[in-house]
């Protein structure tokens, strides 16, 4: 399971220590009109959901996960957003009500297999954020192969099927900051349970920063540079 308790506090304060999604954001609103509705395909915690509601109509968040919604909720609550509702779905069962002029799906989906059942759920276009990997991941170097290249192997595939698009590549931060040097430790191995004590070790005294201490009491940092590459497919090009 993607969320566990602990996940989703680390993806939150990542989050909000990195702006991550805040970065992402500026990468994809020029393909965003302010009058579109939108769908936030896996959304997770929602934080790019938040970033899109700012200048667009309406979005719709959909996960098939409870926890990170029950967290989008409160959020929405807190920060008075009004135009983001929130779907607890299987991406390919959303109900006819989610159709929209634009779906984003970041770090969710990047095969080609589903672009078609993506547009059926909108009229404009298809913005994906795919991952190409890490420049220094906060796991050691084994485990980075999960999402290595996933974008150049997805820009192949639809080269192949000869589908116009438009892409761009950038490294955004979204490291890890964490209290302790304990909770570094527990956090590699909550990522990489394969990897042992001395390897962990290794990483640390190689990878951790100092930092200010952050609003949760953070003062360390394991950095991880996301080679993310935005693609654009726009509805007409894919049907002719
Ligand atoms: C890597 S996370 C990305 C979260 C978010 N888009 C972001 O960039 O921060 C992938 C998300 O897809 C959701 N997910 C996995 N399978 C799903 C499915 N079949 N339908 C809808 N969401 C799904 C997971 O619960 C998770 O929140």
């Amino acid at each position: 399971m993607f969320w566990t308790e602990k996940s989703t506090r680390w993806y939150k304060q990542a989050a909000e220590y990195t702006k991550y999604h805040h970065a992402i954001y500026k990468e994809i609103y020029p393909f965003i009109p302010v009058t579109a509705s939108v769908l936030d395909d896996g959304c997770g915690l929602g934080y790019l959901s938040a970033e899109i509601a700012q200048n667009a109509k309406v979005v719709t968040a959909v996960d098939i996960d409870d926890r990170p919604l029950e967290d989008l909720v409160e959020r929405l609550k807190q920060d008075n957003i009004k135009n983001l509702r929130v779907i607890k779905s299987d991406w390919s069962e959303i109900s006819e009500e989610a159709k929209c002029d634009v779906v984003v799906s970041s770090f969710f989906k990047s095969n080609i297999e589903d672009i078609g059942r993506l547009f059926e759920y909108c009229s404009e276009r298809l913005i994906l954020v795919v991952s190409n990997g890490s420049e220094n991941s906060f796991l050691p170097e084994r485990n980075s192969h999960h999402y290595r290249k996933r974008a150049d192997l997805f820009a192949d595939n639809l080269r192949s099927k000869g589908i116009p698009f438009y892409d761009k590549k950038c490294f955004i931060q979204f490291g890890q900051p964490l209290s302790s040097v304990a909770e570094a430790r527990e956090f590699i191995n909550h990522y990489q349970p394969t990897c042992d004590n001395g390897e962990i070790d290794d990483h640390i005294r190689s990878h951790v920063e100092n930092i200010t201490k952050d609003a949760y009491g953070n003062q360390y940092f394991l950095s991880n540079l996301k080679e993310v590459c935005i693609f654009v497919i726009e509805k007409n090009d894919y049907m002719y």
